[in-house]
């Protein structure tokens, strides 16, 4: 599947069209299903500091709670904030984009959030920034519930309604943003996004001989060519029209790199309704929002998401601050080990429950997991056969390793999936 936004794009029309072809499933019966794979052998830290909030494991990955489908996994990357670390790449990028606005509009004009708690309401999450009550986007299958009210923030245009709320009018927030998803090189449940704000009042368009959406949609499309040139040089570019919830007119940004069209972002000028009811009204926006890995593994060459988690030497020592253009060396490609399961499933199976319980299993060391064959029989049963690709980025596996692993994934899915194992 291309690209968008992120590593896993959710918001745009095109997506939304691939994706509504999977059948919709039961909200209680997924939650409780993704939620029970998480018990794992791994130590789990009691707590994480954020933004001068604390958020305990207790509050988080919630036993006791069946609306809750936040796996410790999961729960173990709140806090590490890479986009927050100068010499990561996501740091470096973030820094980088922070040098454009400060440069093209006056220093300081942009206020800079990137410490703001991923744990929001969904309110904030899908309420306030128009996402409809029945978008896929909301599903216990698609996002991480901490109770009914609450969840990891899948975007950045979380903050969106609470900053202008706050009385800004020119922002950028860059946070970790958390999704189900599938496990491949570019789809990981945790990335990393930058949301960009500007509001316009009356008077800045009055004597322009342009109305407020026409200004908006100029200074956004220069802001965001002149940001993709800062990125990438010379490039091609093309604009394309879309559907984004937040936004209308809706925009994305692709660019002509290594003989493709990459979307870059995505972007468009607010819905009125979210200026209203935040306190902007008779005003006019823009916004727009881009997947620092998306743009990350392009900008460096770095040709798998896991290896942004890595503590290894041997990628961390690769970048240094302010240093843009560094191109990664991979140290070594070891070898992948395959194992395919099978197994009849039933309604409530979905292919992110079974890539949660993976990735609670074997951790980073699973690199892919796909769907190489399916049929169905006489009596209309379903079966799913899965190739999951091992290979750490760090060493070799060992077979005994790989074999204990590729073992307790099938204990677990025959356990937590309701699914027959064949
Ligand atoms: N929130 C969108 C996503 O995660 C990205 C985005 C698109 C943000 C358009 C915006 C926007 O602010 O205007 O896919």
């Amino acid at each position: 599947m291309a690209l968008a936004l992120s590593s896993a794009p959710t918001f745009c029309h095109r997506v939304l069209a691939l994706r509504s072809g999977h059948a919709r499933r039961g909200i209680g019966q997924v939650a409780i299903d993704s939620r029970s794979s998480r018990k794992r052998s791994a130590p789990i830290v009691a707590a994480v500091q954020i933004g001068g909030v604390t958020l305990t494991r207790e509050e988080v990955v919630r036993q006791d709670d069946p609306t809750n489908n936040v796996p410790d996994s999961v729960f173990s990357k709140i806090g590490l904030q890479l986009h927050r670390r100068p010499d990561h790449p996501l740091g470096i990028l973030k820094n980088e984009i922070y040098s454009f606005f400060d440069e093209k509009f006056p220093a300081g004009l942009f206020r800079k959030f990137d410490d703001l708690s991923p744990v929001v309401s969904v309110k904030s999450n899908f309420d306030d920034v128009l996402v409809p009550p029945d978008h896929i986007s909301r599903s216990y299958n698609d996002t991480y519930y901490v109770d009914g009210n609450t969840v990891l923030r899948c975007h950045t245009s979380a903050h969106q309604a609470q900053m202008l709320r706050d009385g800004l009018t020119h922002f950028l927030v860059t946070g970790d943003v958390y999704r189900r998803d599938a496990i491949d090189a570019t789809h990981y449940p945790v990335f990393h996004q930058m949301e960009g704000f500007r509001v316009f009042s009356e008077s800045e368009w009055k004597d322009t001989g342009l109305d407020g959406t026409d200004l908006a949609v100029k200074d956004l499309k220069e802001t965001l060519e002149g940001l993709a040139k800062r990125l990438f040089g010379n490039v091609e570019m093309r604009w394309i029209d879309t559907y984004f919830p937040f936004t209308n007119p809706s925009f994305e940004l692709e660019i002509f790199f290594k003989e493709k069209w990459l979307e870059v972002l995505g972007c468009g000028v607010t819905e009125q309704e979210i200026l209203k009811s935040n306190g902007q009204s008779g005003k006019v926006a823009w916004a727009f929002g881009l997947g620092l890995e998306r743009l990350a593994m392009v900008l460096f060459d770095i040709p798998d998401i896991r290896l942004f988690w890595t503590s290894d030497p041997r990628f961390t020592a690769q970048f240094k601050a302010g240093q843009l253009g560094t191109k990664f060396k991979p140290f070594s490609k070891y070898p992948p080990c395959y194992k395919d399961i099978s197994f009849w499933i039933t309604d409530a199976f979905t292919e992110n429950n079974l890539c949660e319980l993976v990735r609670d299993v074997a951790g980073d060391i699973a690199e892919e997991v796909s769907l190489i064959d399916q049929f169905t029989n006489k009596k209309g049963i379903s079966s799913h056969c899965y190739r999951i690709t091992y290979r750490s980025m760090e060493r070799s596996l060992t077979d005994e390793e790989v074999n204990a692993i590729q073992d307790k994934v099938r204990e677990e899915v025959a356990k937590q999936l309701q699914v027959t194992l064949r």
